[in-house]
This record gives C-alpha cells, structure tokens and sequence, in this order.
C-alpha cells in the first residue's frame, strides 16, 4: 500500500491534486475510527482526497489543552494510507497564520458562535471558522466532510460556506460510537477508568431523549437530564432544538444536544429526534 503524499504548502498542493475535483476532510490529527469515517464517506466524492493535519492553534483559549493536545503524526498517516487519502495536508503555522496570531483577519461567527459551546469557549468558533476559511482557501474542495459530532461546529461551517460563498459542498457525516454507545473523540483518551464508565451516560441519555420525543420538548429535556443524573453528571448543555439550531417546532424533526465534563475532558455529543405534534 502506498502512502498519500504530503503537502506543506499551496504550490505542493496544487502540484498534487493537478486539476481533478477535490474532497476534503480537515482534521487535527490523533485519528481514531471516526475520522476514518470521515475519510470513507469523502473518498467517492472528488477525484482527489485531501484530508489535513494541523492542530489550530487559534481555537485553543489560553489555558486550554493545545500543548497537550496529542500529535501522532506517523499513526495519522497510516489511517490515511487505509482510507485511500491522496494528499496529507500538513501545513506549518507560519503557513496557515502568515501576519501572525494575532494580526490576522479573523471570521466572527456571529450570534449562533455565542451560545452552546461558544457561551463555553466564547473565542474558540472564531478560531475554527477562521482555520476552516483559510484551509479552503489553500485546498479549494470542491466538497469538504465534517462530522455531526460536532454538531455546532458543523451548523456554523455550513453557514459558513453559505454567507462567505466559499464554493464548498459542506457534509455531514454520521457519529462514529464505541459500543457502549460513547461518541468517538481524541480526547476520550484523557478519561480515567471510572469517568469512562460514566462516560456511556451520555449517550444513554440521548437514546432516553429520542425515546421521550412523541411526548415533547420538556419529556425528553427530563428523561435526558434523568439518566445524566443517575450517573453524576452534571451537563453544561442540554438543549433541543431545530436541525439548523434554531427553535424546536412540535411535529418537526429537531436536535438534542449535551455538552459535560467527565473528569477531564468535556464531551459533546447530539442526536437527531422527531418531537411529537
Ligand atoms: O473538528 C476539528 O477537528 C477542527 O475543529 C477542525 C474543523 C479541523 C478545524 O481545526
């Protein structure tokens, strides 16, 4: 099996992906079986398939996990290798950030980059669709593959597109779950034993939510925060809301989110539901 090539500039990346249609599917390395997803979904939609590897460091609020956010750059690329992926995109920092950190223009993700995880982490969303904008810029996707893990990140990315008219197919691709039904994460590698137990809550209390839908909003906001609670967790999230996180309608089919922290790490995880009439 031979490798993708690498790239670590425009120029290199022009010279390999030499005018074929591209897909393209960002990351920040330490790959697991959800990015292979990823990559799996992307690989029929272009005639070239550039996935990145650059750890953004503008998504990262001071005191956040950026230096020790793992970096496992020769595992990444046998992950890369498997899934058929054309070109590694790994660019330096100089390249992404060329005026710097902080003299950059920056993309504000107005008022849906507030709320959620942006009421969390107020500074983070102008990090990702800053990177996300620039990562176009240099790659040019004719398609680019996000996960629905992230389901706010995906919402703001599509908008994104949209509002910048940046050319790009924007897709969602499915949560890829551990079998005890906790989402896939890098950063699931940072939870002890015990928090990994209470970790499967999460996702238990998304099904007990979709279970509670014919009932409506309030049912499945009590059936969620029910199971949260049997296990000690305390969410700093849990909503539903419209599929573009907007207000939940009764009758429409509308998303339940949950953000908590479990010993280190916060999990994200979401779910789509249809809410009864
Ligand atoms: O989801 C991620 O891994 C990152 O936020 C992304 C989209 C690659 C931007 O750095």
């Amino acid at each position: 099996m031979s490798g993708p090539i690498i790239a670590r500039t425009r120029a290199e990346l022009s010279a390999a992906c030499g005018g074929t249609s591209v897909s393209f599917v960002p990351t920040m390395g330490a790959l697991h079986d959800g990015h292979l997803q990823l990559l799996e979904h992307a690989r029929p939609l272009g005639g070239t398939l550039v996935a990145s590897i650059f750890v953004n460091p503008t998504q990262f609020a001071p005191g956040e996990d950026f230096d020790a956010y793992p970096r496992t750059f020769g595992a990444d690329l046998e992950v890369c290798a498997q899934a058929g992926v054309d070109v590694v995109f790994a660019p330096t920092v100089a390249t992404m950030y060329p005026a710097g950190l902080d003299d950059t223009i920056t993309v504000d993700p107005g008022p849906l980059g507030a709320v959620l995880e942006g009421a969390v982490r107020p500074t983070h969303f102008r990090g990702v669709l800053t990177v996300v904008a620039k990562l176009c810029g240099l790659v040019r996707p004719d398609v680019a593959v996000f996960g629905e893990k992230d389901y706010q990140q995906l919402t703001l990315i599509r908008h994104l597109a949209r509002d910048l008219a940046l050319g790009v197919d924007v897709v969602g691709c499915p949560t890829v779950r551990e079998p005890d039904g906790l989402a896939m994460s890098s950063r699931n590698r940072y939870l002890s034993e015990d928090d990994r137990q209470r970790a499967a809550y999460v996702s238990a209390a998304l099904r007990a939510g979709v279970a509670a839908a014919p009932d409506g909003v309030d049912a499945v906001l009590s059936a969620a925060a029910t199971v949260l609670e049997s296990a000690g967790i305390d969410p700093d999230y849990l909503v539903v809301t419209d599929p573009d996180l907007g207000s939940a309608m009764p009758g429409a089919e509308a998303r339940l989110l949950v953000a908590a922290r479990v010993g280190t790490p916060r999990l994200l995880d979401n779910t789509s539901l249809t809410l009864g009439a």
